[in-house]
């Protein structure tokens, strides 16, 4: 129902400016949040450019504003600002936490994570918007709306896991950046980069589950006919806690230097293991046939083979063979 989702939008909207103004404009908005954004090194432009936020340590804070500003509660209870309790009772689902607003490609709110202050292993660190009319967690890219004209310029897509990474690579001057939010990436959100550039390079986490979630991405978007490479970080940091710490230009040879294409991504994680093991050699080569039967075009199919071909020293013909015998299987 368009009426309903409307305002649905406009609450969201209000709630992004609430947040906002309690960061900047109240003691404990101060205090609390802008201190954090400024530790973690976000300047005023890059909260002001994001919208960021930040939820008072109150049970109906917002929600008691939010009505009192005759936004109905059906509405709040919709996009889950507000739970309503058994009780009747209203209650901020956000409270305590620094406020990331999310945002549809062209800019309107559809929800938030709010991050807590502290590293108590208690609560979980982000809580995000439900599911709701307006909000599909598989449908968005985490700061889609300010990188599409930076994603279609440069005609490449980095894609993050998170907010701050997001936020911390703009800060640092790359601006074609979105995040898939944690969440294992979905077609869909490939295919919103789609619209805007054919080439992805996966920035995940410098650990286990950032790995696992680059391996599982590159045949995802290798489906939908896009080149994918990956760029991997040292152990333990992400792209927010590098680019931290990295000077601009060193910042941009690293990307440009440790970005492979995914053949050679998966030749580099898995060859020193493999190389004098002919069982593990064969499932590795068997592993990068499987991503290149993904690819819709036959001639780029082709090219990769010959690449496989020559890093893993072993004739074409059996890996065409093995290809046709995968794609056989599939079908
Ligand atoms: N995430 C989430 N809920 C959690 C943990 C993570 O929704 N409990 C999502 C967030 O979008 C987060 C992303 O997954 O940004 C990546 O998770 P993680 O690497 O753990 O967090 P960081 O983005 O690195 O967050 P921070 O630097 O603030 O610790
Ligand atoms: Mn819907
Ligand atoms: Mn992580
Ligand atoms: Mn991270
Ligand atoms: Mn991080």
């Amino acid at each position: 129902q368009a009426n309903e989702k409307e305002s649905m939008y406009l609450v969201s909207e209000f709630a992004q400016k609430y947040f906002h103004n309690t960061l900047m404009n109240t003691d404990e908005g101060q205090a609390i949040g802008y201190s954090y954004f400024k530790e973690r090194g976000f300047t005023g432009d890059t909260i002001k450019k994001f919208g960021l936020g930040y939820s008072p340590e109150e049970w109906d804070a917002f929600s008691k504003e939010a009505l009192g500003k005759a936004y109905k509660l059906d509405y709040l209870d919709k996009t889950g600002l507000t739970i309503v309790r058994e009780d009747g009772r209203t209650v901020d689902r956000f409270r305590g936490r620094v406020m990331f607003p999310i945002q549809s490609m062209s800019g309107r709110v559809l929800g938030f994570g709010g991050r807590i202050l502290s590293n108590d292993k208690k609560a979980a660190k982000y809580l995000n918007s439900p599911e709701s009319e307006i909000y599909h967690k598989s449908k968005v890219l985490y700061g889609i709306f300010h990188a599409k004209q930076a994603i279609a310029k440069q005609d490449n897509c980095y894609l993050v896991e998170g907010y701050t990474d997001v936020i911390q690579m703009h800060q640092a001057g790359i601006e074609n950046v979105v995040a898939s939010s944690g969440t294992a990436l979905t077609p869909d959100q490939i295919r919103l980069i789609n619209r805007l550039t054919k080439n992805i390079t996966v920035l995940f986490d410098g650990d286990a589950a950032g790995l696992r979630a680059s391996v599982r991405g590159i045949d995802l978007i290798l489906e939908e006919g896009m080149n994918v490479k990956v760029c991997t970080f040292p152990d333990g940091d992400d792209p927010d806690s590098f680019a931290k710490k990295t000077p601009h230009d060193e910042l941009i040879a690293y990307l440009e230097n440790n970005s492979k294409d995914f053949i050679q991504f998966k030749a580099g994680l898995l060859m020193d293991e493999a190389k004098n093991d002919p069982v593990k050699k064969a499932g590795l080569i068997r592993d990068m046939v499987t991503s290149i039967s993904k690819i819709p075009d036959r001639i780029q199919r082709e090219i990769y083979v010959q690449e496989v071909a020559r890093i893993m020293d072993i004739s074409e013909q059996v890996l065409v063979s093995t290809l046709s015998q995968i794609v056989q299987k599939d079908i």
